[in-house]
């Protein structure tokens, strides 16, 4: 018992390390491919640090991934997360309105990226093409621009636990829009921008 709120308190302190170090990244230049760039690095480095996710201390999710929250910011700051996604389980290709860095502890997650190419006139109607993909593994990670569009696919035969931080906490996540390639169509969740939460 002693061990695990020690590695609790470890962890605190890491996810804390972690969430000062994009604040201080981002403050000067804000959000830019560069600074993301520092951001997933640094993402990366915690997830490497296993030892302080040991699964015992996350529940795993009854079907398709379950998010654990690790440090949400108040006032409408970030989220950082621990995902748990089992084998298969896999994400049509969506835009989140917001930025987000995700790095792997263990499993092996493919992330395939898009770019929309029709003017958006239509409601309803979008066109995207593939235009890159990344295989995101223990030691790499992954982060997109606000409207980046990506779809995932866990593709390691045992879950692929990672970390995800994202510019706003998903209690207060903008609208998500769903694209289907094929179909050419789009579909967008409500926005939780302005869900209630303490100014
Ligand atoms: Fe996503």
């Amino acid at each position: 018992m002693a061990k695990r709120s020690n590695t609790a308190s470890r962890r605190a302190r890491a996810c804390q390390a972690l969430m000062d170090k994009v604040h201080a990244i981002t403050a000067t230049e804000g959000i830019n491919p560069s600074t993301l760039h520092a951001i997933k690095l640094r993402l990366v480095a915690l997830a490497n640090r296993a030892d302080l996710f040991p699964l015992d201390d996350f529940a795993m999710p009854v079907a398709e991934g379950r998010t654990h929250p690790l440090l949400v910011e108040d006032n409408d700051g970030h989220g950082l997360y621990l995902t748990i996604s089992l084998p298969g389980k896999e994400a049509a290709a969506h835009d989140h309105g917001i930025w987000c860095a995700n790095a792997v502890i263990s499993g092996r997650e493919r992330h395939d990226f898009y770019r929309r190419v029709d003017d958006g006139r239509q409601a309803g109607r979008a066109e995207v093409v593939k235009v890159g993909e990344v295989m995101v593994a223990p030691g790499s990670g992954m982060v997109m621009a606000d409207h980046d569009i990506h779809a995932t696919e866990v593709v390691s035969d045992h879950p692929a636990i990672g970390l995800a931080l994202y510019g706003y906490a998903l209690t207060r996540f903008p609208s998500v829009a769903w694209f289907h390639p094929d179909l050419m169509s789009v579909r967008a969740t409500a926005s939780r921008r302005h869900a209630g939460v303490a100014r």
